[in-house]
């Protein structure tokens, strides 16, 4: 096993020193302790991990910073501390290879994010930030940097995520502020296949390509396996997606032949998604289905304590931030009976899941299943898929 030459001082991991399996076995007894709880006897669960082959080489898309007289890195939380780093080991090869070249960049400002990506095509993209003056100073003074990033990389700058272009003259950049999508990441259907996602670099999408297909497929294939009660007919009802983004599982219920409600209140993600679906739907599908009866696409914000813009249903898919699903909790959906037979859950934060959890078992969902992606390696995070069932009682 490699061991990172960063691994005593940078956040990102809390694992070096140990191998992959003593890694996943603290995983699962950790969640194990963490789950002991008044509504769930852990011994009676079996926990799934999935993961790559090995912890190292995972992610496609990174998050780093700039300081000036420091350089690139990573920084440390509570300290706000520069960490710079050299080579970071969970980048996959082609990442890594973009890194090299962003560490030749020298920026003139104190401080600034970077969001690097490659695309599944070994296409480059950077989303840099940095205060508005200092985006200015770049765009007119600095045409040295900006030839070197555009001659290798495609480059999106600003909290809008603006599209670097050069001027017809030649001489001058300017920030498009149309959006171009572009074909950034990829999902899969239930046998494998890619299906490609469009986004800009500055969107969310999960960390590595590899991985977030075993994420899907997981969730796909937990879905196949569900019964359900009183002959409800799945193909009839639509999956209702909560975050669907840029449509990582959408395009997955939907070439499974599911019908979806996907939901989102980012209008970036939502326009993205609707990209991919107008340029490539068909491309994912043996037969063309009729999408708009297949597919919703709502712009709504689930914190809100408004009548949501669906009926309940039999699943109710949830994919939230890390904070979780909070005052969805709340809304006046749960008061009506029978609500959705099953939720499954996609969550990257333990915490907000827990409170979520604790939730739901007190509207009656049991926890039928829960297993462990292993999205960040190395680190004591862990994405989990859970599975609830309304509980026979509480279905009519
Ligand atoms: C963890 S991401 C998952 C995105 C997508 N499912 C994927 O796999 O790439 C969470 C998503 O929830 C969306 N989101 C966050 N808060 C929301 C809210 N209050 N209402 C609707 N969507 C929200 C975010 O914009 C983001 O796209």
């Amino acid at each position: 096993m490699n061991l990172c030459s960063h691994y005593q001082e940078c956040p990102g991991c809390d694992y070096w020193g140990i191998s992959y399996q003593e890694e996943k076995k603290l995983k699962i007894e950790n969640l194990k302790n963490f789950l002991s709880h008044k509504f769930l006897n852990t011994e009676s669960l079996n926990i799934q991990f999935h993961s790559l082959a090995g912890p190292t080489q995972i992610r496609d898309r990174v998050d780093l910073q700039w300081r000036k007289n420091i350089g690139w890195g990573y920084v440390h939380g509570p300290s706000s501390k520069l960490i710079p780093i050299l080579k970071c080991l969970l980048m996959t090869e082609p990442l890594s290879q973009f890194y090299e070249f962003i560490k030749t960049i020298n920026l003139p400002y104190e401080k600034a994010s970077i969001r690097l990506r490659v695309s599944p095509k070994n296409e480059w993209g950077l989303w840099l930030d940095l205060p508005n003056n200092d985006i200015k100073d770049l765009l007119e003074n600095q045409s040295p940097i900006l030839d070197k990033l555009l001659s290798k990389s495609i480059v999106e700058i600003g909290q809008k995520r603006k599209r670097l272009i050069k001027n017809p003259d030649l001489i001058k950049y300017k920030l498009d502020k149309n959006p171009h999508w572009h074909n950034w990441f990829v999902t899969s259907n239930l046998q494998g296949k890619d299906l490609p996602l469009y986004s800009l670099v500055g969107g969310f999408t999960q960390v590595g390509f590899e991985i977030n297909k075993i994420l899907v497929i997981e969730v796909l294939k937990l879905i196949k396996k569900l019964k359900f009660k009183n002959n409800f007919e799945l193909a009839e009802s639509p999956i209702v997606e909560l975050g669907a983004g840029i449509g990582n599982f959408t395009f997955g219920f939907l070439s499974e032949g599911y019908k979806v409600i996907a939901i989102e209140n980012d209008p970036q993600a939502l326009d993205a998604l609707k990209f991919s679906l107008e340029n490539h739907y068909y491309k994912f599908t043996t037969e063309k289905l009729k999408l708009s009866d297949q597919l919703k696409i709502v712009g709504w914000n689930f914190l809100k304590n408004e009548p949501p813009p669906f009926a309940t249903s039999g699943i109710l898919f949830v994919d939230p931030p890390r904070s979780g699903l909070g005052k969805f909790l709340e809304n006046p959906i749960w008061k009506s009976d029978p609500s959705f037979e099953y939720i499954i859950y996609v969550s990257c934060s333990l915490e907000s899941w827990k409170l979520d959890f604790e939730k739901l078992s007190e509207k009656n969902y049991d926890l039928k299943n829960i297993s462990i992606v292993d999205q960040f390696s190395r680190s004591k995070n862990v994405e989990l898929i859970s599975v609830f069932q309304k509980s026979t009682a509480a279905i009519k």
